[in-house]
């Protein structure tokens, strides 16, 4: 696998590919890959028949105080799972992003207003101006994102209409562990206890969307399931909606493809998962 860590040079790479008439297919990443990410990997090799897959811890998505410092970073385990996995073409690790007069965002309005961008304010400007500017390092023709982050994706595709990219952005089901937790390089932060406590999320969505999708009252269906949660051992719910899969507007009468979101703390950790109701395993239980 190819390592390429300044604009120039991926950009070099990326326009033989398609000079050569090769599709490209781009993984965004902030390392600490897991299975969730390989899979990624997998979808993107489906799509085109270069793979990039970037590598960059953005501070512009963290606000002060967030877990920027702390956010594992291992590039070496990083690339062997990569290569274990049967590699990509090139692996993407700028050493940095912005220079110092760097002045110039991506604000997005919008899909980018509610939940995420309630709870984290800078978060939707950081990630819409890095992956703008990713894509003009990698201009790839595809790039694939997990829907465990499925408002992010909302917000790219948004950005992806609004400024006429030329990218189509493919949405990947998220990947779980057994217990359902979904995958998230956060996972790591939880201890032992937190980890046992850590499924309830998925257990929670599962409950509310079979109660929703039998006629339930939405609102008391939320309002329970944020008390089931806090009871289960969750120190702090952001938020708990149910929105359409679209605009991500509250949805006031359900259809089976409305989305329940979740933002909630176990202790330091912030966790955040989504299903669309006529999804959930439990939905029919
Ligand atoms: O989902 C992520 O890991 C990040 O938000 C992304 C898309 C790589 C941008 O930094």
């Amino acid at each position: 696998m190819m390592v390429f860590s300044t604009p120039d040079d991926m950009r070099h790479a990326s326009a033989e590919w398609r000079a050569a008439g090769e599709q490209l297919c781009l993984v965004p990443t902030m390392g600490a890959i897991h299975d969730g990410h390989l899979a990624l990997v997998t979808a993107a090799k489906k799509a085109a028949k270069r793979v990039v897959v970037s590598i960059y811890v953005n501070p512009t998505q963290f606000a002060a105080g967030e877990d920027f410092d702390s956010y594992p970073r291992n590039f070496r385990a990083d690339q062997q799972k990569i290569e274990a996995a049967g590699g990509v073409d090139a692996i993407y690790a700028p050493q940095a992003m912005y220079r110092d007069q760097h002045a110039t965002h991506i604000v997005p309005s919008g899909v980018a207003l509610p939940m995420e961008g309630e709870s984290r304010p800078h978060f939707f400007t950081g990630v819409a101006t890095i992956v703008f500017k990713l894509f003009q390092h990698v201009p790839a023709d595809y790039a694939v994102f997990g829907e465990k982050d499925f408002q992010q994706l909302a917000v790219l595709r948004q950005m992806v209409g609004d400024l006429n990219l030329p990218i189509s952005l493919i949405g990947h089901p998220t990947v779980r562990e057994t217990d359902g937790l979904a995958l998230s390089s956060r996972n790591h932060y939880l201890s032992a206890e937190q980890r046992a406590i850590a499924p309830l999320l998925y257990q929670t969505l599962g409950k509310s969307a079979a109660e929703i999708l039998a006629g339930g009252d939405i609102q008391q269906s939320l309002d329970e399931a944020k008390s089931h949660l806090l009871a289960g051992g969750f120190t702090k719910i952001d938020y708990l909606d149910l929105r359409d899969a679209t605009n991500l507007a509250p949805s006031l009468t359900a259809k089976a493809d409305d989305r329940l979101f979740v933002a909630a703390w176990l202790g330091e950790t912030r966790l955040i998962d989504n299903c669309a109701i006529g999804s959930h395993p439990a939905r029919s239980r």
